[in-house]
C-alpha cells in the first residue's frame, strides 16, 4: 500500500491548520514534519512547540523527521509531543541502537534515515529492530531540491536484503519527488513517498497528493 506523506516544510506556515485540512480531505493518513537544528543540517524549521500544537488539530499520523546532531536526546522528546514515527539520522547517531529502542519503548515506531551517500551496509545491525528506514533522494536541509537517481538502486537493494531477511519495515523516500518520478519510486519498492514542494507547491494540495497516489498505484498495477 502506497502511502503519500505530505511534509509541512513545504506548507505556507502562516496557514499551517489549513494547509493540513487539504491533504486530510484528499485522504492522506500521514503528515511528515522535518526537525532541523541548524548544525546537523545547515537550515533550521520548527520544533516541539509546533509539533505540540498540531497534534491538537489533526488526528493523521505525525511523522517526524529529525535531522539533529543531538537526536538522540531530543527523539524521546518528539515523541511526548505527539509524533507516531520518529526517525533518526544513521550519522548523527553514536547510539543508535538505543535510541530506536527508546522511542519505541515511548509508544512510536523508529525509522532509521540515510543521506544519499551513506551505504545500506551500515544498517545491517538495526535492520531487524526498526519499523521503517527513510531514504533520502536529496541532501537533507531544503526542500525543492533535484531528486538524485542513484538512490533509486538503493531502493531496490533495500528491497531485496529486507525480503531476504524476512523483514517487513516499511521503505521511506525523501527530496525531489513529484507526480513525474513517484511510479518509478514505487515500483522500485518505496510504500512510504515524502513530498513537500510538489504538495504544497501545487494550486490545491490535496489534489496534487491525490494525483501521486494515482500515478504510484498505476505504475504498480502496470508492472503487475
Ligand atoms: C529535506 C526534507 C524533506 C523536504 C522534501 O531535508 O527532509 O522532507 O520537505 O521536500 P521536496 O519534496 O520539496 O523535495
Ligand atoms: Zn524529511
Amino acid at each position: 500500500m502506497v502511502e503519500i506523506l505530505p511534509s509541512l516544510l513545504a506548507a505556507d506556515f502562516a496557514r499551517l491548520g489549513e494547509q493540513i485540512d487539504q491533504v486530510t480531505h484528499a485522504g492522506v493518513n500521514f503528515l511528515h514534519f522535518d526537525v532541523m537544528d541548524g548544525h546537523f543540517v545547515p537550515n533550521i524549521s520548527f520544533g516541539l512547540p509546533v509539533l505540540e500544537s498540531l497534534r491538537k488539530r489533526t488526528r493523521l499520523a505525525l511523522d517526524v523527521h529529525l535531522m539533529f546532531s543531538d537526536a538522540d536526546t531530543f527523539a524521546p522528546r518528539f515523541v511526548a509531543a505527539g509524533a507516531d514515527c520518529v526517525s533518526v539520522h544513521q550519522e548523527a547517531c553514536p547510539h543508535i541502537d538505543r535510541t530506536l529502542r527508546l522511542i519505541q519503548s515511548e509508544g512510536a515506531r523508529a525509522g532509521v534515515v540515510l543521506n544519499p551517500a551513506t551505504p545500506l551496509a551500515t544498517l545491517e545491525h538495526v535492520l531487524p529492530i526498526v519499523d521503517y528506514v527513510l531514504l533520502m533522494s536529496v541532501n537533507p536541509g531544503y526542500g525543492g531540491q533535484k531528486f538524485i537517481p542513484y538512490v533509486l538502486d538503493k531502493v531496490r537493494a533495500l528491497r531485496d536484503w529486507r525480503d531476504r531477511l524476512g523483514l517487513s519495515f516499511a521503505i521511506e523516500i525523501d527530496g525531489g519527488i513529484s507526480v513525474d518520478n513517484v511510479g518509478k519510486v514505487a515500483e522500485a519498492g518505496v510504500t512510504w513517498v515524502v513530498a513537500g514542494s510538489s504538495v504544497f507547491g501545487a494550486p490545491d494540495p490535496g489534489r496534487a497528493a491525490s494525483e501521486m497516489k494515482q500515478a504510484a498505484l498505476d505504475a504498480l498495477a502496470r508492472r503487475a
